[in-house]
């Protein structure tokens, strides 16, 4: 679905993201999970072509992103954005449906897909005239979920879409994401601080720090075969009970 080859990104002199090749394939759902900086939001963003790398390439189905097809490029990807990203002066319908209004889709169809996705979302329809202020957030997040999946792109690029959410709204909300993901067999590919999360929705992981990619793979793979000492420190400072107790055990053999 996606190909990145040999890319490498820079803000003001200072190189965020390392080169780096990479593939992302269809029906997967691959998580980038690491510290805060460490550019995770940055590879998102290569990915939706909203910033262009300094050197490289990144295919889109088998087609590089360039300007002149971006914009048929991109409404094949549905993208959440890092803490929601709706238009606050625009209600949750509005937000849900502008593009696809904008594109000509008829208000009988517009209609009918809101009304779907609200009820696998699982946002009560009575909220959508509601403006994004007056939303909480774990409602803010469906809503952008939402509106990701207006077009029924193959591809969701979803930036923290569970944000800064109580434990028990974040619980659901995980819970009916992966569901919305399976079902529908898109191709994801989903930030997150919290490797509890990654695991829960990654068939797999990818840990980056300081713009480079330092192990993918299953979580087992992270705690049975760190490739450094930072990825051991990483899965501990997540404070999991059972998976430090099996690092330690396994530092100590
Ligand atoms: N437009 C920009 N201009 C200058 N620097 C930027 C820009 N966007 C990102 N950066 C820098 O690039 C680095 C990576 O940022 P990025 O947003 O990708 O991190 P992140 O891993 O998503 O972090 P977080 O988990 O906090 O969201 C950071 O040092 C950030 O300050
Ligand atoms: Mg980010």
């Amino acid at each position: 679905m996606f190909k990145l080859d040999k890319i490498s990104k820079s803000f003001d002199g200072t190189q965020v993201l390392k080169p780096c090749s990479l593939e992302f394939k269809t029906g997967e759902t691959s998580v980038l999970i690491g510290p805060s900086g460490c550019g995770k939001s940055t590879l998102l963003r290569l990915l939706a072509g909203l910033i262009q790398p300094d050197l490289g390439t990144v295919f889109f189905e088998n087609q590089p992103l360039s300007p002149a097809s971006l914009i048929f490029q991109r409404r094949r990807m549905g993208y959440v954005i890092q803490e929601g990203g709706l238009f606050p002066h625009l209600t949750a319908l509005g937000n849900i449906t502008l593009l696809a209004s904008r594109l000509g889709m008829t208000p009988i169809d517009v209609a009918k897909r809101v009304e779907y996705l609200a009820s696998l979302t699982r946002l009560p329809m009575e909220l959508l005239n509601r403006y994004p202020g007056q939303l909480s957030g774990g409602q803010r997040q469906r809503v952008g979920i939402m509106r990701a999946l207006m077009l029924d792109p193959p591809v969701l690029l979803l930036d923290e879409p569970m944000g800064a959410l109580d434990p028990l709204v974040r619980y659901d909300l995980q819970e009916d994401l992966r569901a919305i993901i399976r079902s529908l067999k898109k191709t994801a590919i989903l930030v997150t601080h919290d490797m509890g999360e990654a695991s829960f929705f990654g068939d797999r992981l990818l840990l980056l720090n300081v713009g480079e990619i330092v192990q993918e793979g299953h979580l087992d793979d992270f705690i049975t075969k760190p490739s450094s000492p930072y990825v051991t420190r990483f899965i501990n400072a997540q404070r999991m009970p059972h998976l430090i107790a099996r690092t330690a055990g396994e530092a100590c053999q």
